[in-house]
């Protein structure tokens, strides 16, 4: 999705704008552009395609302003253009915009700004909101010089009265004019903008899209995401909806909704910057592959020992209120969906309490029967998935207490559950999840772990599971040492047109989850399937030289998935196997033993094969792997 970076400072912006933005570009996007307030009034340089290519933009190195704005945009409302790229400008070019979000009734809006005479270069949303701002900004200069003539106007007045917390010197007739354009507008939103006439000044604003504040020395930075301003500043600011924030060099200040001064503390992020960085990896997928025994490590943290009870220092749930639930909700979209299901399991088997799992964007809309006796757990990387924050919000509503599960601490789901625990797993840059999902299967099985000792379900199984559990980084190292071999293999079917995928019990997740990677980055169709649904229909598909990926780790259905693979190699189809389970090998094309593990926590191991599989496919085929056509890291909009 698009990705903004701000910067005012005393450096030159320039150069720390396209940087931000080189960071952000694994969001995915289709064109770039920034904007400096210069010596002789705002700049704007953009164009379609790629970052880099606004170094080659004619009068871009004669830059000079130490505040600016910068956008990478992933079209929405008009196509991939230059005209359509941000930052847009207001008619008189007073006022600098990037929008990240979507502005639903921006027609409502265009046709009241073209009504009053203003005209558009774009067909984006965003261009209705320098425009707006601008209509706010005039009115307010006429309405003033009337109120000092007669001083009963008192609607749109710049008398300060209202705003008794904004102070002469301030840029207040900025910020009111800002403000009342954010009344207008109905949507999402993430917006930066300068004023020519406060060439000192930055505002910022967020409603449902993600913004962060750096606080620097004498500097301050803006960005969609922490990653791309990490390596300036670890201190950062979270807005809420609507609130406000004014960026001078030496001071952030900011406001709710109703334009009064509010008090904010920084948020120390302990990521190291090097982590958003390769490190000698050929790209982000392969290095955060490689960095699960690290990640699982940190996301185990010190929560338990062999012998010490699961804690979390951010839940305090009872006994009784564990005991009086009728269900738990697991909702979250993608691969966070699939980490997900893998709770299911947990909660169900562990702590006996029935659970659902929904892709967020059917939850919203599918009226589910959640209340007071319902938790909602809610799994995301980012924290700023817009349905699955949408979701939460739903689940507030209906009176249920609400837990979110995300890898970036004071992302909007943070702020927005009941509780939050975190994955701890660094900064995932690849769109593609790797590390972020096994975290988010460990934790959430930790966290059954965590309720059923509540509930007073300790097992000798629970014993085990935290064994399993403590040794699976050390396990993580051994199977990624399967990566010669499953390159091998993907040498042989990467120009295949379709792959299937299949398993029994948490193999099946593990299965959904192998093929969402492969399509994702291979652009291959594949789809997968419980291995006993095969007969009831897709076998039909199945046919001579087909690849098909069997994934066997659970001792009970082991047998039972080897001769839904018969079927497959009795019809023609090529097999990859992943197990730990003793099985003949000689049937497969290629079996990739992976360390024995308990079944609540194989899919951290059983999925690694498959993130390699997809990954080397796709280097086969010369693809992007970080950056996969047609789609974001982080979905902030529906
Ligand atoms: O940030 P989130 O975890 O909420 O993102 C959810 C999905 O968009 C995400 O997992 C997506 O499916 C990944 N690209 C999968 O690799």
């Amino acid at each position: 999705m698009c990705g903004i970076v701000g910067y005012i400072g005393t450096k030159k912006a320039c150069p720390i704008l396209i940087n931000g933005l080189i960071r952000l570009e694994y969001r995915g996007y289709d064109s770039a552009g920034i904007s400096t307030i210069e010596k002789d009034g705002i700049s704007v340089m953009k164009d379609k395609g790629r970052v880099k290519n606004l170094y080659n933009l004619k009068g871009i190195d004669d830059l000079e302003g130490s505040i600016g704005i910068a956008h990478t945009r992933w079209a929405t409302h008009g196509k991939p253009s230059k005209e359509n790229a941000h930052p847009h400008l207001d008619n008189s070019r007073t006022f600098s915009v990037v929008h990240n979000g979507i502005i639903e009734n921006y027609n409502e809006l265009k046709k009241f700004l073209s009504d009053n005479g203003y005209k558009f270069l774009s067909q984006t949303d965003t261009e209705i909101i320098p425009n707006l701002v601008h209509y706010y900004y005039s009115k307010d200069k006429k309405d003033s010089s009337s109120a000092s003539i007669d001083k009963k106007d008192s609607s749109l007045s710049s008398t300060d009265k209202e705003d008794s917390s904004l102070k002469k010197g301030d840029c207040l007739r900025f910020l009111r004019a800002v403000k009342r354009a954010c009344d207008d507008l109905k949507g999402s939103f993430a917006i930066e903008i300068l004023c020519k006439d406060y060439p000192d000044n930055m505002i910022v604003v967020r409603k449902d899209s993600p913004l962060v504040i750096g606080k620097g020395d004498g500097e301050n930075y803006i960005a969609s995401d922490i990653p791309a301003i990490l390596s300036f500043t670890k201190n950062f600011y979270f807005l809420n909806d609507l609130e406000f924030a004014v960026l001078s060099r030496d001071d952030i200040k900011f406001y709710d909704d109703n334009l009064q001064l509010i008090e904010k503390a920084t948020k120390s992020i302990d990521w190291d910057a090097s982590s958003s960085e390769k490190n000698g990896f050929d790209d982000f997928m392969l290095k955060e592959i490689y960095e699960q025994p690290n990640s699982i490590r940190e996301t185990i943290g010190a929560k338990f020992s062999e012998d010490s009870d699961c804690e979390f220092d951010e839940l305090n749930f009872s006994k009784d209120y564990l005991k009086g639930l009728d269900k738990i909700f697991i909702v979250a979209c993608g691969t966070a969906m699939h980490a997900g299901l893998t709770g299911k399991n947990a909660f169900e088997k562990l702590c006996k309490i029935p659970t659902e799992v929904d892709v967020a964007s059917e939850f919203r809309y599918r009226s589910p029967l959640v209340d007071d006796k319902s938790l909602c757990i809610f799994i995301s990387q980012s924290g700023e998935t817009a349905d699955t924050i949408a979701a939460l919000k739903l689940c507030k509503e209906k009176g249920a207490k609400t837990l979110a599960i995300s890898n970036v601490i004071g992302s909007s789901i943070t702020r927005e559950a009941d509780y939050s625990i975190y994955t701890h797993a660094g900064p995932e840059i690849a769109v593609a999840s790797t590390k972020a999902y096994t975290s988010q299967v460990v934790l959430i099985v930790i966290l059954a772990i965590y309720f059923a000792e509540i509930l007073g379900l300790s097992s000798a199984e629970i014993v085990n599971l935290k064994r399993d559990i403590l040794e699976l980084p050390k396990k993580i190292e051994e199977t990624l040492k399967c990566s010669e071999q499953v390159k091998e293999f993907a040498k042989r079917v990467y120009q295949e047109k379709d792959i299937f995928f299949l398993g029994r019990g948490v193999d099946e997740v593990v299965a959904k989850e192998g093929s969402l990677k492969l399509k994702e980055i291979s652009y291959i169709h594949s789809e997968s399937y419980p291995a006993g649904e095969l007969k009831h229909g897709p076998i039909a598909l199945i046919e001579n030289g087909v690849t098909v990926v069997g994934i066997m780790t659970v001792p009970e259905l082991v047998k039972k998935t080897v001769s839904n693979l018969q079927e497959v190699i009795t019809r023609g189809a090529k097999t990859l196997v992943i197990t730990n389970q003793d099985i003949d090998k000689s049937m497969f094309d290629m079996v990739i033993e992976i360390p024995n593990t308990n079944t609540f926590v194989s899919p951290v191991l059983s999925i690694i094969p498959l993130q390699l599989f997809s990954y080397y496919i796709a280097k086969e085929k010369g693809l992007d792997v970080d950056k996969p056509r047609n789609l974001a890291k982080s979905v902030t909009v529906e």
